[in-house]
């Protein structure tokens, strides 16, 4: 887990496991979890993410979902209670010009819903080893949409807490003032 206890524990305890244990997701944590993401901020309140669920209870859906996944995230992610994809609306609906926050604003709705997920005990994983293409077809995916990431949802085989040894770049590295690359001093 980070040091910092600063840290808010939804964030020092989430983390992405390949441990599912096969449960089902509730309904209404699932809603749960779609309601925080759409709580995200967006530009111009564009709302911009879409999303492709389907929990384990409907299996016909979810091997839809897993048939779309690498073999190596399949190995695990079968056992989540549920899977999904992301996408973000590459327009602006109030005059159709780009939004280059689109797909910026699907990631920051997708960490609520993680956070989210913590705070219910579960775990959420992401992945970017899944076929975009196929997915398109497969859903009929609108060409005004950017394909976002698939991730896995669902409860843990064993312990929900965050495996020691993970590690993060230093703040010096991804904070700069006063210059590229300069280190932020705080
Ligand atoms: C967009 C995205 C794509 C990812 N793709 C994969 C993937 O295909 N397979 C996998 O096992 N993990 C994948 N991950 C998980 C990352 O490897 C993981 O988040 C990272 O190593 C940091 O670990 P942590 O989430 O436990 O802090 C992905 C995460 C994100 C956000």
């Amino acid at each position: 887990m980070p040091e910092n206890h600063q840290l808010h524990e939804l964030i020092r305890r989430r983390w992405s496991p390949r441990i599912y244990n096969d449960a089902e997701v509730e309904p209404w944590k699932l809603r749960t979890l779609f309601e925080a993401a759409g709580w995200a901020a967006s530009c111009f309140g564009e709302e911009p993410w879409r999303f492709i669920v389907a929990s384990r209870a409907d299996e016909t859906q979810f091997d839809r979902l897993l048939g779309l996944l690498v073999e190596k995230n399949q190995d695990w992610a079968q056992h989540a209670g549920a899977l999904a994809i992301s996408f973000g609306k590459k327009t602006f609906s109030h005059n159709g010009a780009p939004d280059r926050f689109g797909i910026h604003d699907t990631g920051t709705a997708f960490g609520q819903l993680s956070l989210q997920a913590v705070a219910l005990g579960l775990q959420v994983h992401g992945m970017g080893g899944f076929d975009a293409a196929r997915t398109r077809v497969e859903f009929g995916v609108p060409d005004d949409f950017e394909v976002g990431a698939a991730f896995a949802i669902g409860y843990l085989n064993g312990d929900n807490a965050p495996p020691e040894g993970r590690k993060r770049k230093p703040l010096g590295e991804i904070v700069f003032s006063g210059g590229w690359g300069k280190a932020a001093a705080f």
